[in-house]
């Protein structure tokens, strides 16, 4: 499928597509996405196919303003205004109870919806121009690295898109923090930019974390995401640094490592370096990973990032894309 840079035509045709029930790619702040009208129940089906993605696992609504989340949400709490007037359009995703008439195809059956406004420009002048909320999950095959680029979106989905929008590289680059209003205790279930602690400030209330038995309504907590194909490797700098060839590396092994220094301990084929700020490391994670992915390696070792709350976000997605260093090398 073709990747468009959107002038104001395009992004009519967009909004065509999106109306006869087709599916439109477009990039937001945080990952590309894969978008539907989200009221009709037909389109949003073919998100789940064109993803292989299971019917159960919800959707996110993204919406042209805040106004709107009274067309999808019922009860909404006086905290929902609060966050959506704080952080929207932005990359914060607000789960709240559905209205009736949200199409059950789009929360996959849970009696909540998910709704954000994006902090794009190309996502913005499609949503206004569409006039309603457009369901779209990351435009990547399911359980796959999200895209930050046009051409990843090609990559991944080829021509099980109508059209592919290109608003170049995407600037938050890992998908939106989620946050449960839905419920009595308001509930970060996916870190991401924007922070707890700042969420915290506005509700004038700490976050819960999701317990464990929850994690199953929110399939971005699941344990085995956003992962590359090439098995990947979490270790701490003691460990790249000390790293010799036992367990399941040998002198054969095509090692790949993603980390804080240009200095190769000699082991490795490719190495890719790091920002150390928070920001520019979680915008450039992805296509990264995607690189080494690329590269015919056997293994991807990462650097673990500090384990300091700006770095939550960042934290959690290589907790996901990548198995510990211990167990790794404890496997026969
Ligand atoms: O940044 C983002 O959020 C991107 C861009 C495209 O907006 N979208 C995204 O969508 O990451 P997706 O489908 O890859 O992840 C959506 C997450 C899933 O973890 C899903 O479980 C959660 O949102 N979610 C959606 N509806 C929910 C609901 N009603 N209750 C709990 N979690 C929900
Ligand atoms: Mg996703």
């Amino acid at each position: 499928m073709a990747i468009v840079i959107p002038d104001e035509l395009v992004i009519n045709q967009a909004v065509a597509l999106l109306r006869q029930g087709r599916l439109v790619a477009l990039p937001t702040e945080t990952v590309y996405g894969l978008g539907a009208d989200a009221k009709n129940p037909e389109a949003v089906k073919k998100i789940f196919a064109a993803k292989g993605r299971p019917a159960d696992h919800p959707l996110i609504v993204h919406l042209p303003d805040m106004s709107a989340l009274e067309d999808w949400a019922a009860d909404i709490p006086e905290s929902a205004w609060k966050l959506a007037g704080r952080f929207w359009p932005g990359p914060l995703t607000i789960v709240l109870k559905k209205r009736l008439d949200v199409p059950s195809e789009v929360t996959g059956g849970q009696p909540t919806v998910a709704l954000r406004v994006p902090d794009h420009p190309v996502a913005l002048q499609v949503l206004k121009a569409f006039g309603g909320g457009i369901a779209a999950p990351s435009a990547n095959r399911f359980c796959r690295i999200s895209p930050t680029h046009a051409s990843h979106v090609e990559e991944e989905l080829g021509d099980q898109v109508d059209l592919i929008l290109d608003g170049g590289p995407c600037q938050v680059g890992l998908e939106s923090t989620i946050i449960d209003l839905s419920g009595l205790t308001p509930k970060l279930l996916r870190p991401g930019q924007t922070g707890k602690s700042e969420i915290e400030a506005v509700l004038g209330q700490l976050l819960a974390l999701p317990e464990e038995n929850e994690k199953i309504h929110a399939p971005g907590a699941m344990e085995v995401h956003y992962a590359p194909s090439t098995r990947t490797i979490l270790c701490s700098k003691d460990q790249i640094n000390n790293l010799k060839f036992s367990g399941p590396l040998n002198s054969d092994s095509k090692i790949g490592l993603l980390s804080f220094t240009k200095e190769n301990p000699g082991l490795f084929l490719k190495t890719l370096q790091m920002p150390e700020n928070f920001g520019d490391y979680g915008q450039s994670l992805y296509a990264n990973l995607r690189n080494l992915d690329h590269a015919g390696l056997d293994f991807i070792l990462i650097e673990q990032p500090p384990q300091t709350e700006e770095w939550r976000g960042v934290n959690d997605r290589l907790t996901k894309a990548a198995q510990s260093f211990d167990v790794f090398m404890s496997a026969k």
